[in-house]
């Protein structure tokens, strides 16, 4: 009988499926020389005693110190810190020069800004292939609240938590939550609803801001690019620029018979603030997603965007 051989290269894209956290496990060479690479073979053994894993591929040059090292530090890092992992992953550079580290009681080289730290013994070295398994004793360990670094499909992503239904709220009402579009809709409603009162209680109409924000910076602009990006009709349009022309908000201007709409240095001081407490009106909507939340939702949005673009 046969046996099946296994492709490396596919076994490598199969095993990428599985989404993991990202680390970079330190420790010191027998000279004290700080030592580390990234790994995301990092996983949870047993609660008592308190043990975790990781493998080094035995071709890795730190392989032969990790394999001898009584003590190692296993850092999880933060979503933020792509960087920091793109680093350790290159063999052989100088991987601590100028980053923020300090050395415990053991030298074993401890990373700032991480979401977690498991200091270890190292309880085991195991032959698997051609990795070392690698098991360590938590002795000691720090974390802090933060969203992690993702590795999946190949690639850095970061983890987007998926709210359960709630039974106990009333306004969770069958499928309609399901959908985009209703969601789409809630979410602008809600949002919109408090920055439009803000526009208009700075003088400006709904669509005279949206004009002006899309030629912000003095940008220029097609008068079918403002209507898509304004959602006033072509008609309403031309009325609309006739008079923000007059206020000295724009110029528009006839190149090659197409009227380009620029924004003046006027126009744009009518918007400058409302761009700021658009942003701070925004950041409360997100709340804990933060940055990087937002981050994720505007790219969704723009794929939503690019893929129904008339
Ligand atoms: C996200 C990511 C995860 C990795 N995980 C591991 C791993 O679990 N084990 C391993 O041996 N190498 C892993 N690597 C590759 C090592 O970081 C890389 O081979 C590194 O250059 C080894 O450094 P050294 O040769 O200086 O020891 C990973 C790389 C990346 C980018």
């Amino acid at each position: 009988m046969s046996q099946p051989t296994i492709d490396s290269r596919a076994l490598r894209d199969a095993l990428s499926s599985f989404a993991t956290g990202v680390t970079i496990v330190t420790t010191a060479d027998h000279s004290g020389e700080p030592v580390g690479m990234t790994a995301s073979s990092f996983n949870s053994v047993s609660m008592d005693p308190p043990l975790i894993l990781w493998s080094v591929t035995k071709t890795a040059l730190s392989a032969p110190v990790f394999h001898k090292a009584q003590h190692f530090s296993v850092h999880v890092l933060a979503a933020n810190q792509m960087a920091l992992s793109n680093r350790f992953a290159r063999s052989g550079e100088d991987k601590f020069n100028g980053i923020d580290f300090q050395l415990d009681a053991n030298g074993v080289p401890q990373l700032a800004g991480v979401l977690t730290r498991f200091d270890c013994n190292t309880w085991s070295v195991y032959e698997g292939g051609d990795h070392w398994i690698i098991v360590g004793e938590v002795k000691n360990m720090e974390t802090q609240k933060g969203e992690g670094l993702v590795f999946s499909g190949g690639s850095y992503a970061t983890a987007a938590s998926i709210q359960p239904p709630n039974p106990d709220n009333p306004n969770d009402d069958g499928p309609i939550e399901e959908l985009l579009i209703y969601n789409l809709a809630r979410a602008y409603v809600q949002v919109s609803r408090r920055f439009h009162a803000s526009v208009e209680e700075s003088g400006l109409s709904i669509p005279e801001w949206r004009t002006l924000a899309s030629l912000h910076g003095g940008k220029s602009r097609t008068v079918p690019e403002l209507v898509a990006r304004t959602f006033v009709s072509p008609k309403k349009m031309n009325h609309l620029l006739t008079q923000m022309k007059q206020s000295g908000w724009l110029t528009v201007e006839d190149r090659d018979g197409a009227q380009i709409v620029t924004g003046s240095p006027k126009g744009q001081s009518q918007v400058e603030h409302l761009f700021e407490l658009c942003a701070q009106q925004e950041a409360e909507a997100l709340g804990a997603s933060g940055k990087s939340g937002q981050d994720r939702l505007i790219g969704l949005l723009r794929q939503v965007i690019e893929n129904t673009n008339e």
